[in-house]
């Protein structure tokens, strides 16, 4: 359905979408204290993509410090900030973000409500650890019990919806909720990969469905959401599906935009988005016949066989 929605180039609080090109921190400046219902962004991890330049930890610690910082001030009361990341990778160790950068939300009086772990299947694989296939979402709110949560819309289907109480005064009655079941914090979700139906040429977009279920439960209609890091505009486009005001920062033209285009299409109706809650692709179910190894077919079994033992070293290089 085609809504009738600005592009406003700096923020104003009457707008109802803001793409800004240049840095949050100058952003950040211009919007009034305590105005954002949800802060959500994928920062950049420090680790030499494209668009950062790869720092000393502390540095880089620093420089988030001082976005998180900005960030709270301009949190509302009831207010969430969620803060996606993945891990820092350096000579081959490992190192969590979310557990570098949880101090600085708690000096700051937040309080930590979920670490949501997003899993996915996609990504490099690993030849000295185990391929890394998930990434964390910390959750913070103000230390109030007075915090948005609307658990309704982002309900998920029960396992056994036909279930009854077996016994009490509920006996006989059904025991689920019909509008289905809390989704928990494990939440399994594709990652835009080449043949997501969201992937553009950003190196690392986060789904738009994955945003979706923040702004519905952490947010009203008319609300804020607002994204220093904003990317490919994910974010902005899952605040404007769901009738929220979007605001957000990026520092390369290019993914502005990229930004701008698909923040367009989702006014007009026309952006093409993996929906929620829709099942994850299951192989075997859709009859894929990639599933079945090659060196069962016993003619081409040696060779086969040999071939991918004398590529090997392929699968091995992202360690
Ligand atoms: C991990 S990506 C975010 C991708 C986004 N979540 C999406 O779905 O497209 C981080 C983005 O932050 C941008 N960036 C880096 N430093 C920035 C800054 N100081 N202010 C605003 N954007 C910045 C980068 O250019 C990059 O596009």
């Amino acid at each position: 359905m085609q809504k009738q929605i600005n592009i406003a180039i700096d923020f104003g609080i009457n707008e109802q979408a803001v793409l800004y090109h240049g840095s949050c921190i100058d952003l950040l400046k211009k919007i009034p204290d305590k105005s954002i219902q949800l802060i959500v962004t994928s920062p950049p991890y420090n680790i030499g993509k494209e668009y950062e330049k790869k720092t000393k930890l502390s540095r880089y610690i620093e420089q988030q410090s001082q976005v998180i910082k900005e960030c709270e001030r301009v949190l509302s009361e009831s207010g969430s900030i969620c803060w996606q990341v993945g891990n820092f990778v350096d000579n081959g160790s490992i190192i969590p973000l979310d557990v570098l950068l949880y101090p600085l939300f708690i000096d700051l009086n937040l309080v930590m409500r979920n670490r949501i772990i997003w899993h996915f299947e996609h990504g490099l694989h690993c030849s000295r650890r185990f391929s890394g296939r998930y990434e964390t979402i910390m959750w913070f709110t103000r230390k109030t019990k007075k915090y948005v949560f609307n658990l309704d819309p982002v309900r998920v289907p029960q396992k056994y919806p036909a279930k009854k109480y077996f016994k009490g005064p509920k006996a006989g009655q059904y025991s689920c909720n019909p509008l289905g079941k809390n989704p928990g914090d494990l939440w399994i979700v594709p990652n835009v990969k080449s043949n997501h139906v969201e992937k553009t040429e950003h190196p690392c977009q986060y789904p738009v469905e994955l945003i979706e279920r923040l702004v519905l439960s952490m947010t009203n209609e008319g609300d804020w959401v607002f994204d220093p890091f904003l990317g490919t505009g994910t974010s902005i486009i899952a605040a404007i599906m769901h009738n929220r005001r979007g605001a957000g920062a990026e520092t390369e033209k290019k993914y502005v935009e990229l930004a701008k285009n698909h923040i367009l299409k989702t006014i007009d109706g026309t952006l093409k988005t993996r929906p929620m809650n829709k099942p994850v692709y299951d192989p075997k179910e859709n009859g894929n016949k990639l599933i079945t190894p090659p060196w069962q077919d016993a003619e081409e079994n040696k060779a086969t066989q040999l071939m991918l033992f004398e590529q090997r070293g392929k699968y091995c290089e992202n360690s």
